[in-house]
Order: C-alpha cells, then structure tokens, then sequence
C-alpha cells in the first residue's frame, strides 16, 4: 500500500493541549496564508476568520460560547478561530470552499508541529453577536490550534477518547464503483 505524506498521517485532533504553549505572530500568519491559497469554486474565496489568541478578548468570545465540554479541553489551546462562510445566494458553494480552506491551514499547521481541533459543538447566534460578525457571514466551524499537551490532564472520560484508536472505513467501502485496488 502506497505511504500517506507524513504531514497527513501525523494529523490528528487532540483533546489535550498545551497549557502554555503561545503561537508566534509568524505562526498565525502561516496558517491564514496556508487558508488564502485555497482553491474554490471561480476564486470566490468565500472564506473569512477571526482569530484569538490566549488571553486576548476574541479568544475569550469564542470559547465562551463553545459547549461545556468542548470549553474544557479547548480553553488550553493557544489559539481559537472562528472560520466563516459569506452567506450569498452566488456562492453555493461557499462552505465547501471554506472546508479547503481549513484543511489547508491543518496542513500547514501540522508542518508547524502544532496541531488543529474542529468544533462545531458552539451557539452560532452567540459567536455571531459577540464577534459582532456581519449579517452575511455564516460560522461554520471552531478551530482550535496549540501544541499537543499531556493526556494525563484530562478528565478521564475525555482521556479514554484521547488514547483510543484511530479508525477509518475502508478504502473499498468509499468506492461506488470497481476500482482495482491493493
Ligand atoms: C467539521 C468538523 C467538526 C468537528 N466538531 C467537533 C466537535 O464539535 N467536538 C469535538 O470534540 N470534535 C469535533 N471534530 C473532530 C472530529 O471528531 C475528528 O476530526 C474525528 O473524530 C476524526 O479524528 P481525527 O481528526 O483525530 O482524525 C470535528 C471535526 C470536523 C472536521
């Protein structure tokens, strides 16, 4: 079988983060141009982030308004971002388009050795009143960046999660027709 790329097989999202771990100014700018250089349908790039680091106001607005549990282990990350969508009857696909946009900037942040937690678990309407989001802008997801932390700092529901084995569906059950494959 044909090896993934390191940087795809190394990404994973984790419960635990490190507590103190602070991303640099280069860091961020990394990840939003790794998003930038997205394709999407006709170079749209519908895409649009607000970005909080720890101990800054937007990092504090957007993990107030995450669920419980995610506000447990994502208040340790060193970065929260809230990826958005423009909300326009001209741009279908807008959320596809965003979703490349986030897969690259895991990419790009796994090639940093930090790595991403997507949370959809959050109020919308919260987020959007507390970022004072425009009327055409549609949250789609939280990403959440930081180091890797210890496990042993979870509670032991969320560290049963951490440590459990990865699994995919097979290759053969995503295909719809017959491709011969190894
Ligand atoms: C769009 C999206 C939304 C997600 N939302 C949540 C969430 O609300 N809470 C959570 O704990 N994990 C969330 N995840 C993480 C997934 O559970 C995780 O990616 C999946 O279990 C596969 O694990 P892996 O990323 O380690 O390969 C989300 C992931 C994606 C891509």
């Amino acid at each position: 079988m044909s090896e993934l790329h390191p940087l795809l097989a190394t990404r994973w999202s984790p419960l635990a983060f490190d507590p103190v771990a602070v991303l640099s100014d280069d860091d961020v700018s990394s990840l939003l141009e790794a998003a930038r250089w997205a394709p999407s349908v006709a170079n749209s790039q519908p895409w649009r982030f607000a970005v909080g680091r720890r101990n800054e106001e937007t990092y504090k607005r957007i993990l107030e308004n995450l669920s419980t549990q995610c506000q447990h282990w994502a208040g340790n990350a060193s970065a929260l971002l809230v990826a958005a969508h423009l909300d326009h009857a001209t741009l279908p696909h807008a959320v596809y388009d965003l979703g490349q946009a986030v897969a690259h900037l895991t990419v790009q942040a796994t090639a940093l050795r930090l790595h991403v937690h997507q949370i959809t678990d959050f109020d919308a309407a919260g987020l959007r009143a507390d970022l004072e989001l425009a009327d055409d802008l549609r949250p789609s997801v939280v990403v959440a960046v930081g180091r890797v932390g210890d496990p042993a700092m979870l509670p032991p529901e969320l560290r049963v999660w951490e440590t459990a084995l990865r699994t995919r569906v097979p290759v053969a059950e995503l295909l719809v027709n017959q491709v011969p494959i190894t």
